[in-house]
Order: structure tokens, then sequence, then C-alpha cells
């Protein structure tokens, strides 16, 4: 199959190279010229463990190229994917879905024989219809079919999730596209993912429906943690409790700052306006966005807590500043409404994260960025993880606390039992667990 990638942000690069890894000739465009030239020398732009590897040996093997000539790649492509960005609206939460149509558009005037055209960015209810218009409009004569084929991929693990998904989405009418789509992801077929063929509508609700539970799965265990707070209980052994039957999962039940990143805060508000202008709204949704901001907002009060009650004048050391680890993603992290909120109360603040220094420092004004946890421990008054980095979960405690101010330590993240931390002489405090 020939394929043409439009967009080369993270889903647009995963998707591609994975493609070609499926033995697919895949060309990916981009409008950015440096992009393209950084992708062409082997270089990434973004942060995902394992992606380099696979753009740089199926570059090699000559299944996968990158252009910023959208002409070139769409003109004899079979399926053409649209996965350029769609950014919440300044102002009113809705989904931005002007570079989908100027893709539209650009696709509808140089394709070539029958053409699978397929929205990959994550994209409201009817925005296919629309794409379907736009293309129709502009090119009156055109052999197409208008496709919707969500991704499910989660940063630091999207290769993972691309060949090896729960399952495959596949929203059309059209017969001819779904021979196309099945043939696009036969490798996978052979490992016996199942596919969801169903309605374009469908299809791009399921997405949204998707995201939306996950979302409130998380925001569940983070009030019951609050809860727990309250009553003297644990909520870890109560998402374990829960989680062991089978018709809740224990996956998603990890209570912590609240969620963050590209994803779920923005579709799930997106998802909320939709609902509102439908006539439909999800009451539960709208609650789910709520709790979620405050709990964010509200973190610092934690740290603050943990420090008599009062931080100016002290040192916060901060571990992780990504929305979560294995990504230098920054998009709605804790951390951009946690550091400014001690700042606020007169806190200094240093900070460590192991990939996200560069994107944080875009973000965070007044922050002393550091090299590692060590450093960023020194004469501390209190130390806080908000992400949950690996290189965290074994900290040398002894070294730790030899070189901070005080013993004192707000785990946002759970990775330190209590009793453990109580032995190595810390004040320790958590989510939703007891003291030891
Ligand atoms: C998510 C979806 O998982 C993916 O299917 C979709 O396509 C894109 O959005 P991603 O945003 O990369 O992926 O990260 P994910 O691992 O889902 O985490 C999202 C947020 O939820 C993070 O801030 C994470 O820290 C938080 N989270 C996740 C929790 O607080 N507790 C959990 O139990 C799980």
């Amino acid at each position: 199959m020939r394929v043409a990638m439009i967009g080369t942000g993270y889903v647009g690069l995963v998707s591609g190279a994975c493609f070609a890894d499926f033995g697919h000739e895949v060309i990916c465009v981009d409008k950015n010229v440096e992009k393209v030239e950084t992708l062409r020398s082997g270089g990434i732009p973004i942060y995902e463990p394992g992606l380099d590897l696979l753009v740089q040996r199926n570059v090699r093997e000559g299944r996968l190229s990158f252009t910023d000539d959208l002409t070139e790649a769409v003109r004899d492509a079979d399926a053409v994917f649209i996965a350029v960005g769609t950014p919440s609206r300044r102002g009113d939460g809705f989904a931005d879905l002007s570079y989908v149509y100027a893709a539209a558009r650009e696709i509808a005037s140089v394709m070539n024989g029958y053409t699978v055209v397929v929205t990959k960015s994550t994209v409201p209810v009817g925005t296919g219809d629309e794409v379907e218009r736009i293309i129709r409009e502009t090119r009156p004569d055109a052999d197409f079919a208008v496709v919707s084929n969500p991704e499910f991929l989660r940063e630091g693990a999207a290769i993972d999730d691309f060949k090896h998904p729960d399952r495959v989405v596949v929203g059309t009418d059209d017969e001819r596209a779904r021979t196309v789509m099945h043939d696009i992801y036969r490798p996978l077929f052979l490992n016996e993912t199942p596919i969801v063929f169903t309605s374009r509508r469908t299809s791009e609700l399921i997405k949204y429906a998707a995201n939306a539970f996950l979302a409130l799965k998380i925001t569940f265990i983070n009030e019951m943690a609050d809860l727990c707070e309250a009553v003297g209980a644990n909520v870890q052994e109560v998402a374990r409790g829960v989680g062991l039957d089978n018709r809740i999962g224990g996956k998603f039940l990890h209570a912590g700052p609240g969620y963050g990143g590209s994803c779920f805060p923005k579709d799930t508000l997106a998802l909320t306006r939709t609902a509102q202008e439908s006539g439909a709204p999800l009451r539960l949704i709208e609650t789910v966005v709520e709790v979620n901001d405050a709990r964010k907002r509200s973190m610092a009060n934690k740290v603050i807590a943990a420090c008599d009650g009062d931080v100016s004048g002290k040192t916060v050391a901060v571990l992780g500043l990504t929305f979560k680890p294995n990504t230098d993603d920054m998009r709605d992290a804790p951390s951009l409404e946690i550091v400014p909120a001690l700042q606020k109360a007169g806190a200094r603040i240093k900070a460590f994260d192991p990939a996200g220094t560069l994107e944080a420092e875009k973000l965070l004004t007044g922050v002393d960025f550091v090299s590692g946890p060590y450093f960023c421990a020194e004469n501390a008054d209190v130390l806080v993880i908000i992400t949950e980095w690996n290189e965290f979960r074994a900290l040398d405690l002894e070294r730790i606390k030899s070189v901070m101010r005080a013993p004192v330590i707000v785990d946002l993240r759970n990775i330190y039992s209590p009793e453990e931390m109580a032995s190595a002489g810390f004040a320790y405090s958590s989510v939703g667990r007891p003291t030891a």
C-alpha cells in the first residue's frame, strides 16, 4: 500500500513510521521545511522512546520518506491520513479544525484515482462529513471515501500501542475503503487484534468516549483519595480491591495530582462542548473537567501543609515537571499549576526533569532548573515528586536527607511507601494514604 501521512506531529510521525514498518510505502508531509530537513537527516523532533531507530531503519530500507510537497505524497497514494493538530480553540474550548479542513482542500486538489482519506487526528463528531463535503466541492469528479480511524496512542508507549493495540476502530460505510483499511492494518489482524468497523460518526465518538471514560476513572480515584485522607483509609488498597473486579479493571486507578497531557484535558473539554451544542449535555464529564482543574490547582496546598502551613522564604525542590514520565511534553502538566502557586506563596523553586527542562523553561519563570535529583534536593526545605520518572523510584534516601535542609517529602504519585519513608527519617506525605 502507498500511504501519505499529512502532518509529522506526534501522531503522524509515530503512525507513519509504524505503517512503514508494516511494509507499506509511506511519505510523511509537513509544511515546516526545517522539520522535514531534520527528519531526513535522521533527527527526531519529539521525544518518544524507540522512535528514532524505527524512523532511521525504515528510511534506510526505503519505505519511509519525508517531504514538504503534499502533491508528491498524495498523487499516487492509496490512503491519505490527516494527522494535523486540533488544538482547543481559545475562548470556547471547541476543537479548532482549520488545519484539518485546509489539509482536506489541498488533498482534494491533487488526488488521483480512488483515494481513501482518513482522519487520524482526534476530531469532533461530524468532521468526516465536512471533510467529505469540502473534497467534493473542491473536486466534484473525485473518486474517494472519507474514513475515521482514531488513534489510541499513549505518549512514551506509542510504538508498542500502535503495534499491539487493544483494537483498531474504522468508521466508514464504503466497502472499498474497508478493504483498503483492512490491508493497511493486515499485520495486526494476523495477531488477532479486533477491528471495530462502524459508521464514521460512531468511530469519531468512540475516541472521545474512550478518553472521557479514562479521565473519569482517574478523577474518580482522585476524589476517593481525598476521601481516604479524610477517613483514614488507603487509596492504593481501595484501587486494588475495586480494580480486581473484572467489570472495573485495575488500570487508570492511580491517584495523583490530576491528569494532564495533550489529549485528556483538550478532548474532555471539546466533548462537553459538542454535547452541549447537540442538546445532550454530558454533566458527568463537565464535572470531571471541573474537578480535575481544581485538583491541579489545589496540589500546592498539600506542599504548603507539609511545611507547617508556610512556604514563604523556603526552598521547594521539584522532581518531575512533564505531565507524565518518558516524554518531554509539558502540555497541561500539573506542574504548571503547582509551581506558580508555590511561588505565589513565597517559595523559591528548584526543579529537575529528565527530559522536560527545555519545554519547562519556556513555560515557568523564576525557577532554578538543575541537572539531577541530588542537586535539586540540596538545601531544600521540602522535596516534591510531581512526575513518576523511573529514576526517582530508587533515590538514595540517605543522600537526599543529608543534603536537604529539612527531611520533608511530598510524593504526589505514591511511588514510595509511607513505612519506608518513616524508617528513613522523613516527614512524608502522599496522596490518599495514611502516614506511617
Ligand atoms: C492518553 C490516552 O491514554 C491515549 O489512549 C490517547 O490516545 C491519548 O491520551 P497520554 O495522554 O499519552 O494518552 O497519557 P496517559 O498515559 O493516558 O496519561 C494521561 C494523564 O493521566 C497523565 O497526566 C497521567 O499522569 C494521568 N494518569 C493516568 C493518572 O493520574 N492516573 C492513572 O491511573 C493514569
